[in-house]
């Protein structure tokens, strides 16, 4: 009988996206094939690091080694399943750490982390590449520009956002100059960075990608369609808020172009497990939005329904994510 392997399964972090990425975590937990994995679901918040069973007892992390200890037995884990979206398990901080702690895990690295998370590093290695992208302006506490500067670069409307932040948090479209300083500071709450990019007219596209031993998969794409002013929080997370279209309907040139520059991008920047690259569509190209590196992963999120449109269940897809690194 083979053996049953051990994963952590890594949630809460310490961002706005605490509640969503524990979740995230509880999904993972529930639809890990009990038959090959024993899963153990971990909270990582700021220094305090502790798992907690479904009794709400908690045993606290030991960092020296990344183990638990359940009633004096330690656990050691063979592999981290990663459902940190935001920081630190998307931005590369904790993947630093468990590469120094030789644990395998489904995320990307920490170098790819680091850059995909950081958006205004991530469009230009991206653009390097040939994309599309926003042109923007990025802005910290110390180093604000004058609103009729920054407007001279994205025009308006302009789309204001935190550097390093994900869910749409933190994020606002501006319309007028007055609008420009109250939207930069509510960025501001959200991450020391703040970009401001051209608003770019056309229609949002998601794009799933998993590689797993070797074996690219690039998932039917998704046309979201928000019934707010954009993909904001309240659009991504109440039900009813937003269309997501899957498959998008585009034609089949641009479905083989989406797909194949999510392909494309994918191994440019060197992902592993699975990602979401979002697009903005206009009538005459494609922009490079943003690249989640751990993107929704509930039943409702958009790569769950993609595979399940590909006969791929939860457990399957979560399962492959886990067999490409163990
Ligand atoms: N430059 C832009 N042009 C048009 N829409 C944008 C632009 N930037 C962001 N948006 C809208 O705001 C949403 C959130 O922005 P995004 O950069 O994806 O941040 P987050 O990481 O918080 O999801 C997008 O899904 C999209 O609806
Ligand atoms: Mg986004």
């Amino acid at each position: 009988m083979k053996e049953i392997k051990s994963i952590a399964v890594v949630c809460g972090g310490d961002s706005g996206e605490y509640e969503i990425s524990v979740k995230s975590g509880e999904v993972v937990v529930k639809n890990l094939d009990p038959t090959k994995y024993k899963a153990f679901l971990l909270f990582i918040c700021g220094k305090d690091w502790y798992h907690q069973d479904s009794a709400g007892n908690k045993y606290q992390v030991d960092k020296n080694d990344f183990s638990i200890l359940i009633n004096g037995q330690k656990i050691t884990f063979d592999a981290v399943f990663n459902a940190i979206h935001g920081t630190p398990g998307e931005d590369g901080k904790l993947l630093g750490y468990l590469d120094m702690m030789k644990i395998p895990y489904t995320s990307c690295s920490m170098v790819t982390s680091a850059l995909t998370f950081h958006k205004d590093y991530c469009k230009r290695v991206v653009k390097t590449h040939g994309m599309m992208v926003a042109e923007s302006v990025l802005l910290t506490k110390n180093h604000l520009l004058p609103v009729e500067e920054i407007i001279k670069t994205t025009g308006l409307p302009a789309f204001v956002k935190p550097n390093n932040g994900g869910s749409s948090v933190g994020v606002s479209k501006v319309k007028t100059a007055e609008e420009m300083m109250p939207a930069i500071e509510k960025a501001l709450l959200e991450d020391g960075e703040v970009l401001v990019e051209s608003f770019i007219a056309g229609r949002e596209i998601g794009c799933g990608v998993l590689e797993s031993k070797g074996r690219m998969i690039v998932f039917p794409i998704t046309e979201i369609v928000s019934k707010k002013e954009f993909f904001d929080y309240e659009a991504k997370y109440t039900e009813g808020m937003s269309d997501e279209i899957t498959p998008a309907p585009v034609d089949e040139e641009t479905e083989t172009l989406i797909k194949a520059t999510g392909a494309y991008l994918y191994q440019r920047i060197g992902c592993k497990g699975f990602v979401r690259f979002d697009f903005i569509l206009t009538p005459k190209d494609l922009y490079f939005l943003e690249v989640n590196t751990v993107p929704g992963i509930s039943p409702a999120s958009i790569i769950p329904k993609q595979a399940g449109i590909m006969g791929i269940a939860l457990e399957q897809l979560f399962g492959m994510a886990l067999e490409n690194i163990i």
